[in-house]
């Protein structure tokens, strides 16, 4: 392991501690059994840092993208095999910087603290969501365009403009797919060059062919790290965690988040024109990564999303001379309404569940009423969490919500352990409940941790895992994951 040669700061030890190792491994050891339905691949974004900072002000966002993937195919003896392999996306700066054997990119999304040697090329890690759309696997990162990856051999083909046609500079990690036509719908903000305030807007179809991009300006120039989707609407939220390029000139953070300048709701519709949109503001200071679901209601569009009252990452609260602790924070799975029959600006919120984060749904629930979700939180009664992550404590409390109903169901795994974010899997059988996929992390020693991946039944949680899958080695924490099954994995480009 790599580690004396980094940093000894946070950002480098524990769950932290950069791993830095492609793997492939067949056979993985499997205790329980695991259902028939799990028949194709679980990717996964697991960023990991391929060199030490060159400066100060670096952060885990800025760790080089790997692409993990676990393959569950039907073994000799009609039992699931599981594979694994991680390989690093093959980006212009990986590249760049295993050439010189060093970082060559200094600050987080400020290209004006770089080493000249990076002078023209690509800043992007693409550490976030491995995409499948359209037959096509994509390590996006929403600083720049996406790179295409051979989901067969996780090789990395290149940057991906959509065969020329997105003139976007940037891509969302959290497209939105609907589960009906196929299409996925997708933006880009900084869409025509830092710190711009210009998003663009596109839809690309089911073959993974661009349609259609449309550029508009957004109320300033904040983070949109997620968008909602509806039967008949598109949602942008922006929040006020804020870029300026005064600011990266001078060396600067490119994130300050401002407490006292409102959030926007902007909802168009999803075939309409931008000129369509219309801006819904909303509580100053708001902050939010994840958004569960959004659904229409007859004039009401319903936006749930993982709701904060200041910024939820430690690095952008210092930088923006906003002294809150974790503990401090307000939060939780909020639902925010808006009507569109009303002319004037409108919200109305309702409380779905507890703080927490990385939310997932059925995959055929996209954009329609939904009875249940899952998400991930720290478990306030656990004691101290695992440092890790860019908010410095790793979630041990796994909840299923029912936002009709309001009931909540929990899996608590208690102080020394972590999960990563759940991944939703169908049952072929359409009265049972699917699974969920989830990669554990157990603290063994002071320095030292244990990692299987475990199934779950998605509409029964608190029973614990049916089967489990142990990894030999150490892994990092994954960013976000993708389910491809079989028959779409088999096809794919
Ligand atoms: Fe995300």
């Amino acid at each position: 392991m790599s580690k004396p040669s980094f940093p000894d700061e946070i950002e480098f030890r524990g769950l932290n501690t950069p791993i830095r190792t492609e793997s492939s491994v067949r056979n993985l050891a499997v205790e329980g059994v695991i259902p028939a339905d799990i028949r194709g691949a679980f990717f996964r974004s697991v960023p990991d840092p391929a060199h030490p900072p060159m400066t100060a002000g670096h952060t885990l966002l800025s760790a080089d993208g790997m692409v993990a993937k676990f393959l569950f195919t039907e073994g000799p003896d009609g039992t699931t095999a599981v594979d694994h392999d991680l390989r690093y996306v093959q980006t212009a700066r990986y590249q760049a910087e295993q050439k010189a054997r060093r970082s060559l990119f200094g600050r987080y999304r400020n290209p004006f603290t770089d080493d000249p040697a990076a002078a023209g090329v690509d800043r992007t890690v693409a550490n976030t969501t491995p995409v499948f759309h359209g037959g096509y696997l994509l390590a996006t990162k929403e600083d720049g365009r996406p790179y295409r990856v051979n989901p067969h051999t996780l090789e990395t083909y290149g940057s991906w403009d959509y065969a020329g046609k997105l003139k976007s500079e940037t891509m969302t990690a959290h497209v939105r797919v609907d589960p009906v036509t196929g299409e996925m719908f997708s933006f880009g903000y900084e869409a025509t060059g830092l710190c711009s305030k210009t998003m663009s807007y596109f839809i690309v179809d089911k073959d993974g062919q661009l349609q259609s991009e449309q550029f508009f300006d957004a109320p300033y120039c904040g983070m949109v790290h997620d968008m909602g989707l509806t039967e008949r609407h598109v949602v942008f939220p922006v929040f006020p965690t804020t870029a300026d390029l005064d600011r990266l000139k001078a060396g600067g953070p490119h994130w300050v988040h401002e407490q006292n300048t409102p959030c926007w709701v902007g909802i168009m519709p999803r075939y309409g024109k931008v000129e369509e949109m219309r801006w819904f503001p909303g509580p100053p200071g708001s902050s939010a990564y994840h958004l569960m679901n959004c659904f229409d209601e007859g004039d009401m569009v319903h936006m749930d999303f993982c709701w904060s009252d200041t910024n939820g990452f430690p690095f952008i609260r210092e930088d923006s001379g906003i002294h809150k602790s974790m503990q401090e924070i307000q939060g939780g799975l909020l639902r925010w309404s808006f009507n569109l029959a009303d002319p004037a600006p409108n919200l109305a919120v309702r409380g779905l569940g507890p703080p927490g984060d990385l939310p997932r749904i059925v995959d055929a629930d996209h954009g329609r009423p939904y009875t249940r979700g899952w998400y991930i939180t720290v478990d306030p009664q656990a004691g101290p969490p695992i440092p890790a992550g860019p908010v410095n404590a790793a979630c041990n409390l796994l909840l299923r919500v029912e936002p009709p109903t309001g009931r909540i169901d929990a899996l608590p795994l208690g102080a020394g352990w972590a999960f990563n974010e759940p991944q939703h899997v169908p049952a072929k059988d359409p009265a049972h409940g699917g699974w969920l996929l989830v990669v554990v992390d157990q603290q063994v020693g002071e320095d030292d941790f244990k990692h299987a991946l475990w199934v779950l039944e998605a509409d029964a949680i608190g029973k614990g895992p049916i089967a489990k899958v142990a990894l030999p080695f150490r892994l990092r924490q994954q960013v976000h994951g993708w389910w491809v099954p079989q028959a779409a994995l088999e096809a794919a480009k």
